[in-house]
C-alpha cells in the first residue's frame, strides 16, 4: 500500500464551476445526426424523428450544452442548405468526412432536439468556404425576433421565436492542413475579426469562440494562439482549446493524460495572459476547451460515398473510463479559466452514447465518470493540496499517481471528491483533512475498478463496466481527517454530507 495525503480547507476554493463545462458536441459526421439523435424511423422516435432514447441519456448525462454542426464538416457547410422545405433541401458531398449529407436535419431541426434535450447550443458559422457576411446571416436567422429577410424565413420555416443561440464558435481548427481552406494565423484573425464584428452588430448579447491551436502539437503551437488573441482580444470572449487522448506508449502514460491537458490549459492562459498585457486591455478571455475526450481512429478508413457511414465509433474500455476520470478531474481545476468544454462527441462518434439504427442504445464505460461529474462535481471547484507519490512518464514527464478534485455545494450541503489512482500495483491509503468542514459524514463511495483494463460495454453485455457502491466503513474518519482506501487503476466518487452549516 502506498500513501499520499491531502488538505481541502472549505474557504480555498478555486471557482464557481460553470454549467458549461459539462458540454458535449454533435457533428454531422458519420452517425452522429442521422441514426443518432435523429432517426424517423426508429421506434422510440418522436413525430419530428427525434429517438426519445436518445434524449433520456442525453439527460441523464446533463448536458447543458452542444457545439453543432461541426467541426470539420463546418468548413465546408452552408447553412442554408439545411433549412425550408426538407424535400428541397440539396443533397451535398461533405468533403471533411467523405461522405453525403442529405440535409434533412439542420439548424430549425437542432434547436429543436436541443429545446427537448435540456440543453443550449453552441453554433460554429464556416470559416473556411464561408464568409463572415454569412455568418452574419446565421445570427440574424437565429436570433432576430422578425421584420427582415432571414428573421422572417425562420418565421416562415415554422419558428416564430428566435432560437437565441447565445454562444457561437467562429470556424472549426482553421490552422489544421486537414481543414477544409485552412488559413495562416494572421489570416484566419484578419478573417475572424470582421466575421465577429458583424455578428456583434446584428446580435451584441451574444459570445463569441476563436479558434486556438488544435492541438499543443501543431508545429505553430502555441503562437498561433498568440496572433489570434492579438488581432482578436478585444472582440472575443473565449479561445477555444482540443486534445484527444489514446493509448501511444504505455498504460502508465495513457493514464497521465490528464498532466498535458493541465499543461496545456496553463500554456495557453499565459498566452491570453501575455496578450491581456501587451494589450492593456482590462477584459479577460476565457477557455472554451470545446473538444477534448478519448480518440483512437484519428485516420479516415477508406469508405464509399454513402450517408451517415459508421465512422469513428469507439468502443471505450475500462481503460479509457479511468483516464476520462482524470481529464475531468483537470477541468474542474482549471474552472478559474476554461468556463466551457465540449466532450467530442456525444452520441455514435467518438461517444458516449452508441445507438443500434432501429434498434437499442448502449452506455460507454466513459459515460459513467462523465455522467458523476456532471451530476455532482456542482457548486465550487474546492483546492486540494495533495502530496502524491510521483512517477516518470515517457510522454509527459513526472506525473502523480493520484489525481482529484473536489466540489462543495452549498446548496445540498454536499461534497464531493473525484479519485482517479492510476498505480498500476498497489492501492493508495490517502490521508484527506477535512476538518474545516464540521461534521462531514462519508455517505457513498461509488468505484470503477476491475480487472480487465480492456473490458468495454457490448450490446451483449452492456454492464461489463460500470460503477458500482463499496461499503463506507472501510474509510476511517477521525475527527474529520479521512483515511480513504483507494485501490489500484480505480476512479472514485466519494460523497460527503455537511451536516451542519460551515
Ligand atoms: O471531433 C472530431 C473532429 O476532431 C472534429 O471534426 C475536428 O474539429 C477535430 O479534428
Amino acid at each position: 500500500m502506498k500513501h499520499a495525503s491531502c488538505l481541502i480547507d472549505k474557504n480555498h476554493t478555486i471557482a464557481d464551476i460553470p454549467d458549461e463545462l459539462f458540454g458535449s458536441f454533435i457533428e454531422h459526421l458519420g452517425r452522429a445526426v442521422y441514426t443518432g439523435v435523429y432517426e424517423p424511423k426508429h421506434p422510440t422516435a418522436d413525430a419530428r424523428g427525434f429517438r426519445r432514447d436518445v434524449i433520456e441519456l442525453v439527460k441523464d448525462l446533463g448536458v447543458p450544452l452542444v457545439r453543432y454542426p461541426g467541426g470539420n464538416f463546418v468548413s465546408g457547410y452552408n447553412w442554408t442548405d439545411g433549412i425550408g422545405p426538407v424535400k428541397s433541401r440539396p443533397k451535398r458531398l461533405d468533403l471533411a468526412w467523405h461522405s453525403i449529407e442529405t440535409n434533412e436535419f439542420g439548424i430549425d431541426e437542432f434547436a429543436d432536439w436541443a429545446h427537448e434535450a435540456n440543453t443550449e447550443i453552441m453554433a460554429a458559422v464556416n470559416l473556411g468556404t464561408g464568409t463572415p457576411q454569412n455568418a452574419g446571416y446565421m445570427v440574424e436567422y437565429c436570433n432576430h425576433p422578425n421584420g427582415t429577410h432571414w428573421s422572417d424565413l425562420r418565421v416562415q420555416n415554422g419558428h416564430n421565436d428566435p432560437h437565441n443561440i447565445k454562444t457561437w464558435c467562429l470556424g472549426n481548427e482553421m490552422d489544421g492542413h486537414w481543414q477544409i481552406c485552412q488559413l495562416s494565423s494572421t489570416d484566419y484573425a484578419k478573417k475572424a475579426r470582421e466575421a465577429a464584428k458583424i455578428m456583434k452588430w446584428v446580435d451584441p448579447s451574444i459570445k463569441l469562440v476563436a479558434c486556438g491551436s488544435s492541438s499543443s502539437g501543431m508545429p505553430s503551437f502555441p503562437d498561433w494562439d498568440r496572433v489570434v488573441l492579438e488581432y482578436l482580444y478585444d472582440h472575443i470572449d473565449f479561445l477555444s482549446l482540443h486534445s484527444y487522448y489514446e493509448k501511444e506508449t504505455t498504460t502508465e502514460d495513457f493514464l497521465a493524460s490528464f498532466t498535458n491537458m493541465d499543461y496545456l490549459i496553463r500554456t495557453v492562459g499565459g498566452v491570453i495572459d501575455f496578450v491581456k498585457a501587451k494589450t492593456r486591455s482590462k477584459k479577460d478571455v476565457m477557455l472554451s476547451f470545446d473538444e477534448w475526450n478519448i480518440w483512437y481512429q484519428k485516420k479516415q478508413s477508406e469508405h464509399p460515398w454513402e450517408c451517415a457511414p459508421s465512422i469513428l465509433e469507439e468502443n471505450y474500455s475500462l481503460l479509457d473510463s479511468l483516464v476520462m476520470g482524470g481529464l475531468l478531474c483537470t477541468l474542474l481545476n482549471n474552472s478559474d479559466r476554461v468556463k466551457m468544454a465540449s466532450l467530442a462527441q456525444l452520441v455514435n462518434v467518438i461517444a458516449p452514447i452508441t445507438t443500434k439504427p432501429g434498434g437499442g442504445i448502449l452506455k460507454q464505460s466513459t459515460y459513467f465518470p462523465f455522467q458523476q461529474v456532471s451530476r455532482y462535481g456542482r457548486g465550487k471547484a474546492l483546492k486540494t493540496l495533495l502530496s502524491s507519490p510521483i512517477i516518470e512518464t515517457k510522454s509527459w514527464g513526472e506525473a502523480p499517481l493520484l489525481q482529484m478534485a473536489a466540489t462543495m455545494d452549498e446548496e445540498s450541503e454536499s461534497i464531493t471528491l473525484f479519485v482517479l489512482n492510476t498505480d498500476m500495483n498497489d492501492s493508495i491509503d490517502l490521508s484527506l483533512d477535512m476538518r474545516s468542514f464540521k461534521n462531514l459524514k462519508l455517505t457513498e463511495h461509488l468505484i470503477m475498478h476491475g480487472d480487465d483494463l480492456n473490458a468495454t460495454n457490448t450490446f451483449e453485455n452492456p454492464e461489463a463496466v460500470v460503477p458500482y457502491s463499496l461499503s463506507t466503513d472501510m474509510h476511517k474518519n477521525e475527527g474529520g481527517v479521512f483515511s480513504l482506501i483507494l485501490p489500484s487503476l480505480s476512479w472514485n466518487t466519494f460523497r460527503f454530507s455537511m451536516s451542519e452549516k460551515n
